[in-house]
């Protein structure tokens, strides 16, 4: 084979595998999107579009994904109350929350590791309920910087992405069977 023959082969089979992975999750977030209505599609395609697995997962794969990334969001929560919990300055109400929070978020992260399990382990109900239990911590944590008063809670983010990962997670399981 000459160099440039080589070259066009391997030029392809990159193609083909960019093409592909974009059709399985495209197909999936668009049919997750159409059953049901508060899944974000751009959202759906970017985040499950990060992870090296999505090219070749199916539905049940991508679920896991999902969950797979909401365990990453709730590390990266717990790591920014951390990062503001160190920080001299910090109003004892907002203190209080951020501690609160702290443990709502290690929740999480088990919520989102059972939803994983129990979706591996083709228990659909238990994975979905698992799911639910992650935005009702997020929820709870947004409830808390309400109630310390005044401060917009800084994990605003984090706990909108919980909401939309959980939801794409939920949607992408219902597909299965
Ligand atoms: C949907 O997700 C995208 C990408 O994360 C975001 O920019 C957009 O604001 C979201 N739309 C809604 C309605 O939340
Ligand atoms: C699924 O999980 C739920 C909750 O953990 C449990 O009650 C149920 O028995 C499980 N179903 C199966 C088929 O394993």
């Amino acid at each position: 084979m000459r160099p440039s023959t080589a070259l066009l082969v391997v030029a392809t089979a990159v193609l083909l595998a960019l093409s592909g992975a974009d059709a399985t999750v495209e197909t999936t977030c668009k049919a997750a999107a159409a059953k049901d209505e508060r899944v974000n599609y751009t959202f759906c395609v970017y985040e499950l579009g990060k992870h090296h697995l999505s090219p070749d997962a199916d539905a049940w794969g991508l679920a896991k994904i999902a969950a797979n990334m909401g365990v990453n969001n709730a590390y990266g929560a717990i790591g920014d109350i951390e990062g503001l919990q160190a920080k001299p300055g910090t109003a004892t109400k907002t203190k209080a929350a951020l501690g609160q929070c702290h443990d709502l978020y290690d929740g999480m992260k088990f919520a989102f590791a059972g939803a994983y399990d129990e979706i591996n382990a083709r228990n659909y109900t238990a994975g979905k309920e698992e799911a639910a239990k992650a935005v009702s911590l997020a929820r709870q944590c947004d409830y808390d910087f309400a109630k310390a008063g005044g401060v917009p809670s800084p994990l605003s983010q984090r706990s909108s992405y919980t909401v939309q990962i959980a939801v794409v997670c939920t949607a992408i399981t219902d597909l299965i069977n």
